[in-house]
């Protein structure tokens, strides 16, 4: 979670800026830096990239988020209450110990042996999160496209608290997410979505903007695996960085919900229904594809000066028939995510570079840089690399 690092007798003034624009992480705590003097105040996810005056020069840093023990407790008091102290204890660390917030639903993984409580825990959770109007429970993403399986165990309608029989008309999972300053529409049952990867986009950010330094102008980005675009919507609010655009996806919801995204952050009317790729503005090429068959198309083929790879499950076996997207005719990036079992990471590193043109010379080689665990023994990485131009 991204936390604003604050001099200790300006935090009282930065809490006010940050409650006054909806910019402070609900249920997190402020916590003190390791230094002495200065506190870590969390960010909510839709505060922006980089802040305005009066917060402009405070320096921003990634670390886990560190969860108000009032709200937790809460939900614990409320489950116990409606459990009993005895199955609390029975189930140990079974219990759920985070969620996901995508706007007002929140989504939680529940443990198979706690199926007979999942009623339970979305009672407690609705009643210690009052702004949440729906929780879901998380069954894993699935298929090929992603798509996470989201069931409806609980909702909040006209201030009654329901688990049973949830009507239809209240378990829509179309919102829209506000990410650093950008609003995004999504479906996390239509399209993957996921809110966890906010540090990630503004990694690929600073990367975007570096390369367009070295370039001098401009730069076109190539998202094959664009999902609903939350890449992009990082991207496209920087002005001035970045020319043409290549967005697509094998998802035709994803598209649909791509191009709604679209006409709001490029502020030009896009298409309603989802097509094939295609040229829709002169600088935007947006559409349904497999990204394997992109290259094959010279309209869209050596074109690219950064290439994002985000099919984690599958990034080392395609990226060879992605790099034919780039332009070699000057410096370019590819920035993709991988999962990778732990011990395999340097074999991974080893496949990455023979997949990839030769690097820029005196740059850093590609390097799986361990984000999160996946699985007990699989890591969710991401590297980047800079391509030398031939
Ligand atoms: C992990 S999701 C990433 C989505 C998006 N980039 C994001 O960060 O939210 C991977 C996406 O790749 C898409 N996908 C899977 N196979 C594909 C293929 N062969 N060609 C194009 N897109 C594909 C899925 O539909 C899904 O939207």
């Amino acid at each position: 979670m991204r936390h604003l690092i604050v001099p200790n007798r300006l935090v009282e003034d930065t809490l006010s800026v940050l409650k006054e624009n909806g910019w402070l992480a609900q249920g997190m705590r402020v916590v003190s830096h390791q230094d002495g003097e200065h506190r870590l105040v969390p960010l909510d996810t839709g505060a922006p990239a980089e802040f305005p005056e009066p917060i402009r020069e405070l320096e921003i840093t990634t670390v886990e988020g560190s969860i108000d023990e009032r709200v937790d407790s809460d939900w614990w008091t409320h489950l116990t209450k409606l459990v009993g102290k005895k199955e609390i204890e029975k189930h140990g660390d079974s219990w759920p110990s985070s969620h996901e917030f995508i706007s007002d639903m929140m989504v939680v993984r529940i443990e198979e042996n706690l199926d007979e409580h999942s009623e339970s825990i979305a009672k407690a959770k609705l009643i210690s999160h009052p702004h949440i109007r729906l929780i879901l429970r998380d069954e894993g993403v699935q298929g090929e496209l992603r798509i996470r399986k989201l069931s409806p165990i609980g909702a909040r309608i006209d201030n009654q608290i329901v688990t049973e029989s949830i009507p239809k008309t209240h378990i829509s999972t179309r919102v829209t997410v506000k990410e650093s300053g950008v609003k995004i529409a999504c479906d996390p049952n239509k399209a993957y979505f996921s809110s966890k990867l906010q540090t990630e986009r503004l990694e690929t950010l600073s990367l975007a903007k570096l390369l367009r330094r070295h370039l001098g102008r401009p730069i076109s980005i190539c998202d094959p695996f664009c999902g609903v675009g939350p890449a992009l919507a990082t991207l496209l609010s920087e002005k001035g960085l970045v020319s043409e655009v290549l967005a697509s996806d094998l998802n035709p919801d994803a598209i649909e919900l791509l191009l709604q995204n679209l006409s709001t952050w490029d502020r030009r009317e896009y298409p309603i229904e989802p097509t094939m790729v295609r040229r829709v503005f002169d600088d935007r090429i947006v559409g349904v594809a497999d990204a394997m068959d992109l290259s094959q198309n010279p309209e869209f083929r050596a074109k690219w000066d950064m290439l994002i790879v985000n099919l984690p499950h599958r990034t080392i076996d395609i990226l060879p028939s992605l790099t034919g997207l780039l332009d070699m005719n000057s410096v370019s990036i590819v920035r993709g995510r991988a999962i990778v079992a732990e011990s395999e990471i340097d074999d991974a590193n080893e496949a990455i570079c023979e997949a990839l043109p030769p690097r820029v010379e005196g740059s850093d080689e590609p390097s799986l840089k361990i984000k999160r665990d996946y699985s007990s023994s699989l890591r969710l990485c991401s590297f980047q690399a800079w391509i030398a131009p031939v």
